[in-house]
């Protein structure tokens, strides 16, 4: 992403610290960088260092914008996952904000699916979200609230075929949330979950290019069979990163402050069908 058309777009989330897991790439750059176009601070995490650091840059670079710093974090291991909010505490002072987005793709049915694969899926797009949360919540809860946002997505709704582990850990996350939504509303930390629709970010090209082009497999060249995925979807396009970003300054705002334990599909319409 290119260090232009960079604006402070206005004050939505101003005074709060967020931390942005897998803010290198993709819906978590997009994200981090809306959230400090939004007043926000903003702890860039990922398991790319210079990916996360990238990020941090782009947002330091541009006056009016708030502070930034980043972390190296492996969300699937617990400790990497409590040094993130320490340094987050001892940067900042606080946390308002987790959005807990880091994810891998995964292909295969459950046939095809080796237990390698299955952990390796599992242990990022759903532990890892259980363990970011757990991190985080209890420093919340000392503050009197906060908004973690996890990031799911269309394949926890509805079927799609040659995704099996990343489907259950997909499902899992909604389910998790649900559950830990309640558990902690008492305490005003609220939580919520992000289903988005296709977006052509690396994870979902590296899927298409490792199959000729097509989810199903197949040689369609890859800016034809995304426009063609596009279609799909009734708005008639595959999304862009922005359109998570939106929902989730949403959510991380007070705006949804009586907003907690809710599904948000992001799909162009998708989960209408
Ligand atoms: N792009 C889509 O169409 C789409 C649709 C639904 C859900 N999602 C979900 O959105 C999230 C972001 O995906 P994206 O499309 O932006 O992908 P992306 O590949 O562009 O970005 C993912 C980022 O996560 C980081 N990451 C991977 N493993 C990590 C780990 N163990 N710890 C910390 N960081 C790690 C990567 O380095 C990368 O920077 C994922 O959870 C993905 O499953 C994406």
């Amino acid at each position: 992403m290119k260090n232009t058309n960079l604006i402070k777009t206005g004050e939505r989330l101003l005074g709060k610290t967020a931390i942005v897991t897998g803010a290198g790439s993709g819906l978590g750059q997009a994200s981090a960088i809306h959230f400090a176009a939004q007043g926000a601070r903003v702890m860039c995490a990922d398991i790319s260092e210079a990916a996360a650091q990238a990020t941090a840059q782009l947002i330091e670079e541009n006056p009016g914008f708030e502070q930034a710093s980043f972390i190296k974090a492996d969300v699937s291991e617990e400790k990497s996952n409590e040094m993130m909010v320490t340094k987050t505490l001892d940067t900042f002072g606080r946390v308002d904000i987790l959005f807990a987005n880091a994810g891998v793709p995964g292909a295969g049915s459950v046939t095809t699916t080796t237990k390698n694969e299955w952990d390796r899926v599992i242990g990022v797009n759903l532990t890892g979200v259980f363990l970011s949360n757990k991190a985080v919540i209890p420093h919340m809860v000392s503050q009197g609230g906060g908004s973690i946002i996890n990031q799911s997505s269309l394949t926890a709704l509805t079927a799609w075929s040659g995704v099996a582990a990343y489907t259950a850990a997909k499902g899992g996350v909604v389910a998790l949330t649900r559950q830990a939504a309640i558990e902690y509303a008492k305490d005003n930390v609220r939580i919520n979950v992000i289903c988005p629709g296709t977006i052509p970010t690396p994870l979902v090209t590296s899927v298409y290019e490792e199959r000729g082009g097509n989810v199903l497999g197949g040689s369609t060249p890859l800016d034809q069979a995304l426009a063609e995925a596009g279609e799909m979807f009734p708005l008639g396009r595959l999304g862009n990163p922005e359109d998570i970003a939106y929902m989730a300054i949403y959510l991380a705002s007070d705006e949804s402050k009586w907003v907690t334990g809710t599904i948000f599909p992001v799909d162009g319409g998708y989960n209408a069908i």
